[in-house]
Order: structure tokens, then C-alpha cells, then sequence
């Protein structure tokens, strides 16, 4: 009883101390790496040879040696710092990596890209909790503004604030119209072909939209006759039903799409476009948030 209270003197600074001089067989190498006065080491291994009454190095002649107690407490320093690394990996998590809070500001067009990569993210970090908020680009753009979530996916970032932005993938935005529309089975249209068409189109402060007023205005476009629909689903499905052609992501046509719409080749068509991640400028990204911004990047692979 005596003895187990004696080995319970020993600091985890002593034992750390014995570890690195027991590693080396040298007192002025561990005091190196330890940043330490070479004393204070052999005033550490004193105290610590002295709380389990025992000898731990033998000198013999210049070389050190470790004695029968110095091999065996060896053994269980390793063991023992083992357990405290383990430990400090699990604070570390519990402080942040595995079991925070993902906060995602996407917008709408974007919810056929993130949903597919979050999954597997989830899948090995099941304790993450994700917060995913969908919204236009002028409503994603005020969260980015007050800065309520960790990161934000656009195509259109709004490059007036003050952010970081990272290309992950294309984003083109194509012409649809129901299977059965004349122009469907031709290889290509002209744009003209179009006039007299009606267009549906997403509401104002759409970044679908703002993309494809800027295309139109810088090719001498007009859409004729635009009715606003302020969902993409909707959209596809007024689409389908015959209620007029539109242009929207490419992902939106095939994701969640009913089965009879199609792509009309026309011509200048897709608009090109990207998607890009979007972190407020000198923000602190959480371990969970840093880890997620690495996966999609690598994922998506344009700037991994
Ligand atoms: P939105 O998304 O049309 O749903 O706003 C696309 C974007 O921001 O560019």
C-alpha cells in the first residue's frame, strides 16, 4: 500500500521527463527537446527516483543505462501517455471536430450539388450536427452579410463583400422544354427559333436569373413574355406540363426532374457558369467547417 502511494507521487511532468531521458540514455539530449536547463531535468528524475524509492539509471563509466525499475517504468510511461493522447484527441473532437455544428448557406440551385457530397461527409462524422439553409442568392447573400453561417456555396458570389471564394465545379445553364416540344429531336437551334416562346423565370434576386439577364443583355437577347416562378421545381414541372420553355442549371434537369424534359441545343447555349465555395474574409472556420470546406474541395476537385 505504502509503495502504490509512492508511485502515485510521480508528476506526469516527472514521468515525461524520465520518458525523453530513458528514450535517449542522455540527460543533455532529453533537456534539448524538453527546452529545459540540463538541472532542472536531473532535479526532475531525482524527485521521481525518490517518490518510488528506487534507482532508474545506472551510470556506467559516460553511458547511461536504464536499471530493471527504469526499463519497467519506461513500459508504463509509454503506456500511460498513450492513454493521455487518446484522451486529448477525443477533447479535441468533442470540442469541435466530430460533434459540432455544420452551418451551410446554400443557394437554391446549389441543393442539387451539396446534399449528394454532405451525405458521405455525415456518414463519417455522425455526430455533426448540419444546419443547411436554401435560399435565393440575394437571401444568401444577407446570411453571408451578417455572417450566419460557416460557409456558402454561389454561383454568383457577391464580390462587392469582402470574402474568399474557391471554384469547385462548372455550372451551365441550359434551355429546357417539355420531350414532346417541336424543337426537341433537332440537333440544333437558333435562337430566333425561339421568338414567340414563353419563358418562365425565377423571381428577382435569383442568381439563375441574374445570370441569364446578363447573358442576354450582352448578346442582344430578349426573352418574350417571362412569367416569374420563384422555384426551380416549379419551374421544371410548369415546364413539363407545357406552360413554356426555360433556362435553368443543368443540375436541375437532372436531378429531381420529372422524366419528359429535355435539353434544346441552341445556339451560345449553355451559358457558362461555375459554382464557388464562399468564406467571409478572415473567418475563423470551425475544425468541423475547415473539414468540410477540404472534402468538398477535394471532392469536387477544381482547385484540390
Ligand atoms: P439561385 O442560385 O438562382 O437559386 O439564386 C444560383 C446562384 O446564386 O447563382
Amino acid at each position: 500500500m505504502k509503495k502504490r502511494l509512492h508511485t502515485r507521487q510521480a508528476t506526469f511532468r516527472q514521468l515525461e521527463v524520465f520518458r525523453e531521458v530513458a528514450e535517449r540514455l542522455s540527460v543533455t539530449d532529453a533537456a534539448r527537446v524538453l527546452h529545459l536547463a540540463q538541472p532542472t531535468v536531473s532535479t526532475q528524475l531525482a524527485r521521481l527516483a525518490q517518490a518510488l524509492d528506487a534507482q532508474l539509471f545506472e551510470q556506467i563509466g559516460k553511458k547511461l543505462y536504464l536499471t530493471d525499475v527504469g526499463e519497467e517504468l519506461l513500459t508504463t510511461s509509454r503506456e500511460l501517455f498513450e492513454v493521455l493522447d487518446r484522451l486529448e484527441m477525443r477533447l479535441a473532437q468533442r470540442a469541435g471536430l466530430s460533434v459540432g455544428r455544420l452551418r451551410l448557406g446554400v443557394v437554391t440551385t446549389a441543393k442539387y450539388l451539396v446534399p449528394g457530397l454532405l451525405g458521405p461527409f455525415c456518414k463519417s462524422h455522425p455526430q455533426v450536427e448540419v444546419e443547411f439553409q436554401v435560399g435565393n442568392r440575394a437571401e444568401i447573400r444577407r446570411r453571408l452579410q451578417d455572417n450566419l453561417d460557416d460557409l456558402y456555396v454561389f454561383s454568383h458570389p457577391p464580390r462587392e463583400l469582402d470574402i474568399e471564394l474557391t471554384l469547385l465545379t462548372e455550372n451551365p445553364l441550359v434551355v429546357i422544354a417539355p420531350s414532346e416540344h417541336p424543337l426537341a429531336r433537332r440537333k440544333r437551334v437558333r435562337w430566333d427559333e425561339l421568338a414567340g416562346e414563353r419563358w418562365l423565370m425565377r423571381e428577382q434576386g435569383s442568381g439563375t436569373r441574374h445570370a441569364i439577364e446578363r447573358h442576354c443583355e450582352a448578346q442582344g437577347l430578349r426573352l418574350d413574355n417571362p412569367i416569374t416562378i420563384a422555384s426551380n421545381e416549379a419551374i421544371k414541372e410548369s415546364v413539363a406540363a407545357g406552360l413554356g420553355v426555360a433556362i435553368l442549371s443543368r443540375l436541375a434537369l437532372t436531378h429531381m426532374a420529372p422524366g419528359n424534359l429535355v435539353e434544346l441545343p441552341v445556339d451560345g447555349f449553355p451559358i457558362a457558369n461555375s459554382w464557388y465555395l464562399v468564406v467571409p474574409r478572415g473567418k475563423q472556420l470551425s475544425p468541423i467547417a475547415e473539414a468540410f470546406k477540404h472534402y468538398l474541395l477535394s471532392e469536387l476537385g477544381a482547385a484540390a
